[in-house]
């Protein structure tokens, strides 16, 4: 390979938005690089990150199913790919190999940008969901001082899970639960599946939340899922999961082009064209 190259790895991969952030980004400024996208079938992942350090890529992003073989390939693991028990961003560190998870800063970044002093006064906080995204969305709001993160999930084992794994400040609860939990809630995040495109909505009555609290999405096909027009319906601050895919992109070209790059509403609106939207 002749120009620095960095590469999204799954399997299959064929639908990712990697490439066109990262080369939106290397035209923007100039850099002479290159983003592709690397399959990599599930039986020969180990030995693709075994040989990572000889190979030709600066660095990936990894996405399902590989997520735990990066874990296991990497000879560092950042502290917030630690804490979220998952990695989706890997550079070299001279023949090092160092991952972590871009996720819940994304997440984070995406409510800075788009509901700015949307952390003013944290509180409780509701999590719908219990997977990988859960785990990186519970990271950030702990990081912004949300406490408790009641986490309601379909199968108990999995919020139980979750509410060992980061302590006290986090609790696992039914979905029955919801109508005694909205009410004190200053977020609502949905972190599950629900409401995506090909997928069941998530139907949930938004009544008791208070006429402050911030609804999220992860979620961003659509671009506004029910649960988003529901909260707009009733006069609630929304913010939609777009910025969280635009913005966790942003550490991995950091450390693989060498520039911190800005997530801009040029980028966002030529992602947009690329999902049919604008
Ligand atoms: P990710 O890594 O993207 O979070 P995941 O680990 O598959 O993906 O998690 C998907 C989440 O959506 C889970 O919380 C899942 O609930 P379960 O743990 O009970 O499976 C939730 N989810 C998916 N489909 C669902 C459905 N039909 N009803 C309720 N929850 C659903």
């Amino acid at each position: 390979m002749t120009v620095p190259t960095a590469c999204v790895v799954g399997w299959p991969v064929k639908h990712s938005r990697s490439p066109l952030i990262h080369r939106f980004w290397l035209k923007q400024y100039g850099i002479v690089g290159d983003y592709v996208i690397q399959p990599v079938e599930p039986e020969k992942i180990e030995a693709f990150f075994a040989g990572f350090r000889d190979g030709p890529y600066v660095g990936c992003n990894v996405t399902v199913p590989h997520k735990e073989a990066a874990f296991a390939a990497a000879d560092e693991i950042e502290p917030a790919g630690r804490a979220i028990g998952a990695v989706n961003t890997i550079w070299r560190d001279g023949n090092r190999l160092v991952a972590t998870s871009t996720d819940g800063v994304g997440f984070l970044a995406n409510l800075d940008e788009r509901a700015p002093g949307w952390d003013r006064t944290p509180g409780p906080a509701v999590v719908l969901g219990a997977g990988g995204a859960a785990r990186a969305v519970i990271w950030g709001l702990l990081e912004r001082g949300y406490a408790p993160i009641h986490v309601v999930n379909r199968t108990a084992g999995r919020a139980e899970a979750l509410a060992e794994r980061f302590g006290r400040k986090v609790t696992a609860s039914a979905w029955d639960a919801l109508p005694r939990l909205l009410p004190n809630a200053r977020v609502l995040v949905n972190s599950t599946s629900l409401g995506m495109e090909g997928q069941p909505s998530l139907a949930i009555d938004l009544a008791p939340l208070p006429a402050d609290c911030l609804v999220t999405d992860i979620v961003y096909v659509p671009l506004e899922t029910g649960l988003l027009a529901a909260a707009k319906t009733r006069g609630l601050p929304t913010v939609d999961g777009l910025g969280m895919l635009l913005h966790q992109a942003a550490p991995g070209f950091r450390r693989w082009f060498g520039r911190t790059p800005e997530v801009t509403p040029e980028l966002r609106a030529a992602v947009l064209r690329d999902m049919g939207i604008g």
